[in-house]
């Protein structure tokens, strides 16, 4: 075994290129110090270094490109840098593709979660003390809501209806199988809708502001009344540090906004939010709102229920949506050449920019 790392912790992160994953990645390299930080990501579409610029260099941190179904890269990885943690993001994340393109998502979503569990559970057979599996999940394991009333729990039953949904749904029961038959020690959240920064321009929200930007149409589906439950993505990176400390091995977690929001009425403040941001004529925006035609098996209504990790970790979302909606389109509008770099596929070369003199 090769020990040459004597951090405090050595922490591999997966899909930290993305979006969420690279504001863990930043809030884990700048808060520990102390601490290894190993970022694996295939870099997909949807893995951006340029999400990371700020942390490349940080000599706690690592990058590694590669998938985390390749069972020899990920064991090796283990043993190189002897992990003791892993927070696991890497997935194909966008509903839609899921629709169009089913086995992207068991592969990695599903398979690749059982190779990093597997790796976890050999790497660490001997001993379990301090280790901790940690996966990341979504609230959309539990299905669609009916009523404004309701609300998903931890005791909820799993219900997924996408692909997407699905599979994360298959993964989460593989890392509680982990749990309950190799007594691997495991840590699950399911999160509610993010939003913020470095998000890519196909969701919901950085869509919309391209095209606001662009004047090109915004597509809503079907009639807007689906509801989503919107938590700014600093937020959730505050929450994940929490659970990973100090979550209860074995336990679930809900995190959520609390802040369910129609499709339509979010895009219409959205709308004003960039009228006033560009200076454009109060109600430029909202004319670009184009109904289009429904996803299929839209789910209606997400909302979280996040009274458990209030109660006992003392977690609350600190950005209000009105504000961290306008950061969030400051932030793009701050940083069109992120957005021309996606649009133009550019960013895609910014591994071999960046990196490829490195080794
Ligand atoms: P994202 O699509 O922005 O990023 C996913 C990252 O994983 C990318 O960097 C990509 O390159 C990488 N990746 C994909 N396949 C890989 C593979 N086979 N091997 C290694 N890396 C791979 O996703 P996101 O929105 O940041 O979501 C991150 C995690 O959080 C996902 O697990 C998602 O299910 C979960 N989640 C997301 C939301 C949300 O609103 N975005 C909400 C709750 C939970
Ligand atoms: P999305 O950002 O894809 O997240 P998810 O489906 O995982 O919740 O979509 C958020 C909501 O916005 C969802 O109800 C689908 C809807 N939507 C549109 O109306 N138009 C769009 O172009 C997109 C991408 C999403």
């Amino acid at each position: 075994m090769f020990k040459r790392f004597k951090m405090k912790r050595k922490i591999l992160i997966t899909g930290g290129a993305g979006f969420i994953g690279s504001h863990v990645v930043r809030l884990f390299v700048n808060k520990y110090p102390d601490y290894l930080i190993v970022n694996l990501d295939k870099l997909t579409y949807a893995g951006n270094l340029e999400n990371l610029k700020d942390v490349e260099d940080k000599p706690n941190y690592v990058f590694i490109k590669g998938d985390i179904k390749d069972e020899q890269l990920v064991r090796n990885i283990f043993e190189k840098y002897d992990i003791d943690g892993v927070i696991h993001l890497a997935a194909e994340s966008h509903v839609d593709r899921s629709i169009q393109n089913p086995m992207e998502f068991i592969y990695t979503n599903v398979i690749g979660t059982v190779t990093l569990l597997n790796a976890a559970r050999d790497y660490w057979k001997d001993n379990y003390q301090g280790k901790v599996f940690y996966q990341i999940s979504t609230d959309e394991v539990y299905g669609s809501l009916e009523n404004d009333d309701e609300f998903f729990t931890e005791q909820t039953p799993y219900d997924p209806r996408s692909p997407y949904s699905a599979s994360k749904a298959s993964a989460d029961h593989f890392v509680r199988a982990y749990h309950n038959t190799y007594k691997l020690p495991v840590l699950i959240s399911n999160c509610s809708n993010n939003y913020g920064p470095n998000q890519f321009p196909e969701k919901l929200i950085p869509l919309s502001i391209n095209n606001i930007l662009n004047f090109k149409p915004i597509p809503i589906y079907g009639t807007g009344e689906n509801v989503r439950d919107w938590l700014y993505v600093e937020d959730h990176a505050k929450a994940i540090d929490l659970i990973f400390h100090k979550g209860k091995i074995g336990e679930t977690y809900n995190i959520g906004g609390n802040n369910p929001w129609r499709n339509i009425d979010l895009i219409k403040t959205l709308c004003r939010i960039m009228d006033e941001e560009l200076g454009r004529e109060p109600g430029t925006s909202e004319k670009l709102i184009t109904f289009v035609k429904d996803r299929e098996g839209h789910d209606k209504r997400y909302a979280i229920d996040a009274s458990k990790i209030k109660r006992e970790l003392g977690w609350e979302p600190e950005t209000d949506f009105q504000t961290g909606l306008r950061k969030t389109v400051r932030w793009y509008l701050n940083n069109q050449d992120w957005l021309k770099n996606i649009i133009s596929g550019d960013y895609l070369n910014y591994y071999e920019r960046q990196y490829k003199n490195r080794f």
